[in-house]
C-alpha cells in the first residue's frame, strides 16, 4: 500500500465505504466546500465562517491555534452543517510548536532520523493540544542554493538524506498510524522542484529536466509517501513552463498514476489565482479549471475554487468525476485521521506549553545538529575549570528570539535558553563573563560597541563570538544574493582576533554562508544553524567538552557565492578539474595563451572545491577509517553486498561519528553523479575503541531513472567510498552484473 497508513486492509475498505457513502449524499456545493481551505487568523470566530461552515462551504481552515476557536469551528461543522463533516485544521508547525527545535537544516545536520522523528512528535503533541490536526511540514525540497532563504526550512542538498529524514518527520508528526490523539497529518512540500528557484530567488521559475526531477527532486516525496504521508502541497514555482499548482504531469502522472497516492494535494497560499499572475491563465475561472483538472484537491486561502468550480461543472466544462475524486481524497484523510470520531480537543487555550521531555529532545537535537568546521590547535573544548574569564561577544549571544530561526509562529522566545545564560550557569559565579553584543543586529554596519568588545576580549582567557544571521534573514521570501556574514561582523571578528586571544566563532544562520573571508580570523568555528529553544545549553555543552560535536553538513559551504550551485553530487563533465590541472587567476602568466589554464570545469578565481564539503564536520576525537572490505567483488542485480570498514576512535574522548557510504556508477545510460550518498550511520565510540561498521548495499539502492526516465538498475562498474564526509578517500570497487535468467 502506498499512502495513508491504516491498520489493515479491512479498515482501508471500511474507510473507502464511508467515503463513498458520504460522497453519494453530498451536493455539488458541499463537495466544492470540502475543496476550500479558509484562513481564520487570530481572534474570535467571524460571522462569515459561521455561515459558510453551516452551509458546508468550507472543508478546512488554517491559522488558528486557539483551542476554543477550533472547537467552536468543529462544533459548527459537526453539529450545524447538514452532513457533519469535521474540518481539517492546518498550521505551519515546521520545527516545533511552543518548544522550538533546530531549524530543519540544523536537524538535518544530525543525520539522525530518530531524533528528527522525536522532534516532530513533540511538535505534533503540542500542536494537537490546540486542535491543529494538519501541519504543513515536512519541507522536503532538495535545496542546492544557499542564497534561497528557504534552504533553512529544508533538509539540505541530498535526495537520500532528505528522504530518510523527511520520512522520519512524517512518522513523528503522524505517529504509527494517522489518527492518534497526539498526532497530526503531515504535508510534504513543495511538490515539486521549488528548491531549484533560479538564482535562489524565492518564487522564481525552475527549469529542471525530467531526468533530474526524477532522480533528485521527486525522490524524497516518494519516500515520504511510502512512510504514509497524508498530503502534499504544490510549489509556488513554474516548473518547465507549467506552474506546479496546475501541473498535471506532477499531480496526475507522477503522484496519482505512478505512485498511487491517495491523500490530499493542496495548493500553496493563493497559488491557484496566481496562475493568472504567472501568465498561464487569464481569469480566476480559468485558473480554477486548470488547477482542478490537473488534479489539485484543495485550494489554500483563495476563492477561485469556491467561486467557479460549481459553475464549471454545471456548464459541463469540468467533469464531476474530477470533483468526486478530489473530495474522496480529502474525506479519506479525514476518516483516516479519525476526525469524525474525535474532532474536539480537550485542551484549554493556556494548556500547551513545554515539558521536561520536550526540552530534553530540543536540547539533544540542538547538540547533535551543531557542526564544528574548524578547531585550530585544538582550542576547543574549553576547560570549565580553568576558564576564569570569557568574553561573549556579538549580536546572537543572547538573542532569545533569533536563535529560534524562521517559521516560529507559535514558538515561545520566553522559553529560550541563550548561550549567555547557559554559559553563566555552566561556569558558575567564580568565572568572569563579559557579554558585549557590539552590533545592534547582524546587519549593522557600525560596530557601536567596538571599544567595549575589545576591552572585554583583552581581559578574557578566550573570546566566543556569536555571529551569523538573525532569524529574519532566512525563510520564505528572504533570499540573499550575498551570503557572507552580513554587516560589520567580519570586521568585528578581525578586530577581536587582533587582541591576541583565542577566538571561537559560533555561527547561527539559516543557510550555509560564505565564510572564506573570516575563516582565518578565528581559531574555531561551530556552525549552529538556528538551534532553537535549547540552543544555549547545547552550545555550552560543546564549547566546554561536556559532549563532542557530531553534526555533519547537510549542504555544501561554497568559497564564493559565484560557485553556486555547488554540491557534492555533481556530474563529472567531459573535462573534470584536478588540483594539478588548474591554474588560478594569480598564477596566470601575463602572456598566457588561451589553452594554458588546463581547460577544465573550474573557476579561475575560486577553483573547483567548496570551503567545506557536504557531510563534513569535526569532532574532539579523531576517527580512523581502515580495512574497507566488500563481501564480494561482484553482485547480481537481484543481490546485495556488504561493505564494511573498521572505525577507530584514536582520540581521547568518547564521541560520535557519522559514517557515510558513497557510490559512483561509472557508466550509465544517463551520466551519473561523481558520488551519491547511499547510507549513513551514527556510531559512538569510547577512546581507543574500534568498531566494524557494515552497510548492506542492495542492487536496488543503485537504481536510477534511465535515459527513458524509467527506474532501472544498470549493470556495470561502481566505485565506493566510506568515510566521514563526501570527500572520503577510502575507496573500493565492485561490478554489478545482470541477474541470471530464471
Ligand atoms: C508557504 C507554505 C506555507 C503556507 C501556509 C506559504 O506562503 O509557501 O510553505 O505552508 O504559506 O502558511
Amino acid at each position: 500500500m502506498n499512502s495513508v497508513t491504516v491498520s489493515s486492509s479491512a479498515s482501508t475498505a471500511a474507510v473507502e465505504d464511508r467515503v463513498r457513502e458520504l460522497l453519494d449524499r453530498m451536493t455539488l456545493t458541499e463537495k466544492v466546500g470540502q475543496m476550500s481551505q479558509v484562513n481564520v487568523g487570530d481572534g474570535p470566530v467571524q460571522d462569515f465562517l459561521v455561515d459558510d461552515i453551516r452551509a458546508g462551504r468550507i472543508g478546512s481552515v488554517l491559522n488558528t491555534v486557539d483551542a476554543n476557536v477550533v472547537n467552536e469551528l468543529q462544533r459548527l461543522a459537526l453539529e450545524e452543517s447538514r452532513l457533519g463533516i469535521p474540518l481539517l485544521v492546518g498550521r505551519d508547525v515546521i520545527h516545533g510548536f511552543r518548544t522550538v527545535m533546530p531549524i530543519p537544516l540544523g536537524q538535518a545536520a544530525t543525520w539522525n532520523p530518530d531524533i528528527v522523528q522525536d522532534a516532530a512528535r513533540v511538535a505534533a503533541q503540542e500542536a494537537a493540544a490546540c486542535g491543529v490536526n494538519w501541519t504543513f511540514a515536512p519541507m522536503i525540497d532538495v535545496a542546492r542554493d544557499p542564497r534561497w532563504g528557504r534552504i533553512a526550512e529544508s533538509l539540505g542538498e541530498d535526495p537520500l538524506l532528505t528522504a530518510v529524514l523527511g520520512a522520519a518527520m512524517v512518522r513523528g508528526f503522524q505517529g504509527d498510524t494517522p489518527g492518534g490523539q497526539q498526532s497530526v497529518a503531515a504535508c510534504g512540500k513543495h511538490f515539486a522542484g521549488y528548491g531549484a528557484a533560479e538564482s535562489g530567488r524565492d518564487y522564481a521559475a525552475t527549469n529542471i529536466p525530467e531526468n533530474e526531477l526524477r532522480n533528485v527532486h521527486l525522490r524524497p516525496f516518494k519516500a515520504a509517501i511510502d512512510a504514509g504521508l497524508c498530503s502534499v502541497m504544490t510549489s509556488f514555482s513554474d516548473v518547465d513552463g507549467v506552474p506546479a499548482t496546475a501541473n498535471s504531469f506532477l499531480l496526475r502522472t507522477v503522484l496519482r498514476e505512478e505512485w498511487g497516492f491517495r491523500g490530499i494535494a493542496v495548493s500553496d497560499w493563493d497559488s491557484v489565482k496566481q496562475l493568472n499572475v504567472h501568465g498561464l491563465t487569464a481569469s480566476d475561472r480559468d485558473a480554477a479549471f486548470e488547477a482542478a483538472s490537473a488534479g489539485l484537491d484543495m485550494e489554500m486561502h483563495g476563492d477561485a475554487f469556491r467561486h467557479h468550480l460549481e459553475d464549471l461543472v454545471e456548464q459541463g466544462i469540468l467533469s464531476p468525476t474530477q470533483i468526486d475524486s478530489a473530495v474522496a481524497n480529502i474525506l479519506r484523510i479525514k476518516f483516516s485521521l479519525g476526525l469524525f470520531d474525535r474532532p474536539l480537543t480537550t485542551a484549554k487555550p493556556e494548556d500547551p506549553t513545554t515539558s521536561e521531555e520536550a526540552l530534553a529532545i530540543a536540547r539533544e537535537s540542538a547538540l547533535q545538529s551543531i557542526v564544528m568546521l574548524k578547531n585550530e590547535h585544538r582550542v576547543l573544548p574549553l576547560s570549565p575549570e580553568s576558564t576564569r574569564s570569557i568574553a561573549l561577544i556579538g549580536p546572537l549571544a543572547n538573542a532569545a528570539r533569533d536563535q529560534l530561526g524562521t517559521w516560529i509562529f507559535d514558538g515561545d522566545p520566553a522559553l529560550s535558553v541563550t548561550p549567555v545564560q547557559a554559559i553563566q550557569s555552566l561556569l558558575g559565579p567564580a568565572a568572569t563573563i563579559h557579554h558585549v553584543p557590539a552590533l545592534e543586529t547582524t546587519r549593522s554596519r557600525q560596530i557601536t560597541g567596538l571599544d567595549e568588545a575589545l576591552f572585554a576580549a583583552r581581559q578574557a582567557d578566550v573570546v566566543v563570538a556569536f555571529v551569523g544571521e538573525e532569524a529574519i534573514l532566512s525563510g520564505e521570501a528572504h533570499s540573499r544574493a550575498d551570503i557572507h556574514l552580513p554587516g560589520a561582523q567580519p570586521d568585528l571578528l578581525r578586530q577581536l582576533k587582533a587582541c591576541g586571544k583565542p577566538v571561537v566563532a559560533v555561527v547561527m544562520a539559516g543557510r550555509p554562508l560564505v565564510l572564506t573571508d573570516v575563516v582565518d580570523d578565528v581559531d574555531a568555528i561551530l556552525f549552529a544553524a538556528h538551534p532553537g529553544t535549547m540552543g544555549g545549553p547545547a552550545i555550552a555543552d560543546l564549547l566546554f567538552g561536556i559532549e563532542s560535536p557530531s553534526g555533519k553538513l547537510p549542504a555544501t559551504f561554497p568559497r564564493m557565492v559565484g560557485q553556486v550551485p555547488i554540491y557534492y553530487a555533481q556530474k563529472n563533465t567531459g573535462r573534470p578539474p584536478t588540483p594539478s590541472s588548474i591554474v588560478l587567476i594569480d598564477d596566470i602568466d601575463a602572456d598566457a595563451d588561451q589553452l594554458s589554464t588546463g581547460m577544465t570545469a573550474y573557476h579561475l578565481d575560486a577553483g573547483f572545491t567548496p570551503l567545506f564539503p557536504f557531510g563534513f564536520g569535526l569532532s574532539y576525537a579523531d576517527f580512523e577509517y581502515t580495512n574497507l572490505r566488500l563481501s564480494a567483488a561482484e553482485m547480481r542485480t537481484d543481490e546485495s553486498l556488504d561493505i564494511s570498514v573498521d572505525l577507530t576512535n584514536t582520540g581521547d574522548c568518547v564521541a560520535t561519528e557519522v559514517v557515510q557510504l558513497y557510490v559512483r556508477d561509472l557508466v550509465g545510460s544517463v551520466t551519473r553523479p561523481v558520488r551519491e550518498l547511499k547510507a549513513f550511520r551514527r556510531v559512538r565510540l569510547a577512546p581507543g575503541e574500534r568498531n566494524r561498521v557494515t552497510f548492506c548495499l542492495h542492487a536496488d539502492d543503485l537504481a536510477f531513472f534511465d535515459r527513458n526516465n524509467r527506474l532501472a538498475v544498470e549493470a556495470g562498474e561502481f566505485h565506493v567510498w566510506v568515510g566521514g564526509s563526501s570527500a572520503a578517500e577510502l575507496k573500493g570497487a565492485f561490478v554489478l552484473r545482470e541477474s541470471e535468467p530464471a
